[in-house]
């Protein structure tokens, strides 16, 4: 097992699904990822937060993104488990789940942490973009259920990174004012790439509208 660090490929595979057979990469095509990790079907934290991904469905479609769950129960357990999140959290699952009984997938991405527990996965989150290079990583223990908003809210943020060089402050929301990195300093460059213009409150700390709306 390699370490997995931010710019990273993210490891390829094939692995058994609820939607059947999926090659990583080939299933991602051109569209962003978020391959996520949780511990155990049947059990109450996860059932939350598969429930609330599905919900979120149209948010990730927008921003063509495609979401992708694993934990280490067969895809038998999965078919059976869909339909108490179905009929709990009121919304079909509506994105594939891995079964990797064999720990394929958990391995590749190390998702097993052993001082947390020998056998289950914990709550990895892994953002992945059309190029497959990870861009950002969260990791959760069993007992936390994570903020799916937040999963978005970074979404927004490496994408308007990638499409108008800016950095987002601390607690931003779409919408909110948008930072330019200080690598930014050729004034031609500031005024096309913002023509909206900026705040400086310090040399290195420059704001201005989120430039794509
Ligand atoms: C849960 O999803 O509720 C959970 C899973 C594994 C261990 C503890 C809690």
């Amino acid at each position: 097992m390699t370490t997995l660090r931010l710019g990273d490929t993210a490891p390829d595979f094939t692995q058994d699904s609820t939607a059947g057979t999926i090659r990583f990469h080939e299933w991602l095509g051109n569209s962003w990822g978020v391959l996520f990790s949780h511990p155990k079907d049947f059990t109450p934290v996860c059932t939350t937060e598969l429930g609330y991904t599905a919900k979120l469905k149209p948010q990730f479609d927008k921003r063509n993104v495609k979401v992708l769950a694993v934990s280490v129960d067969p895809v038998t357990d999965h078919n059976k488990w869909a339909s108490d999140i179905q009929e709990t959290q009121g919304t079909a699952v509506n994105f594939p789940i891995l079964g990797d009984p064999d720990r394929k997938v958990a391995d590749l991405y190390d998702m097993i942490h052993p001082n947390a527990s020998d056998t289950l996965t914990v709550r990895s989150v892994f953002f992945i973009d059309p190029k497959k290079k990870i861009r950002a990583m969260i990791t959760y223990p069993a007992s936390t259920g994570r903020n799916f908003e937040e999963i978005v809210r970074v979404l927004d943020s490496l994408q308007l990174n990638d499409s108008h060089s800016v950095a987002t402050p601390v607690n931003w929301k779409y919408g909110e004012d948008v930072i330019i990195p200080p690598s930014i300093q050729d004034p031609e460059v500031i005024k096309q790439k913002f023509p909206k213009g900026y705040k400086a409150l310090k040399p290195y700390l420059r704001v201005t509208p989120q430039p794509n709306l």
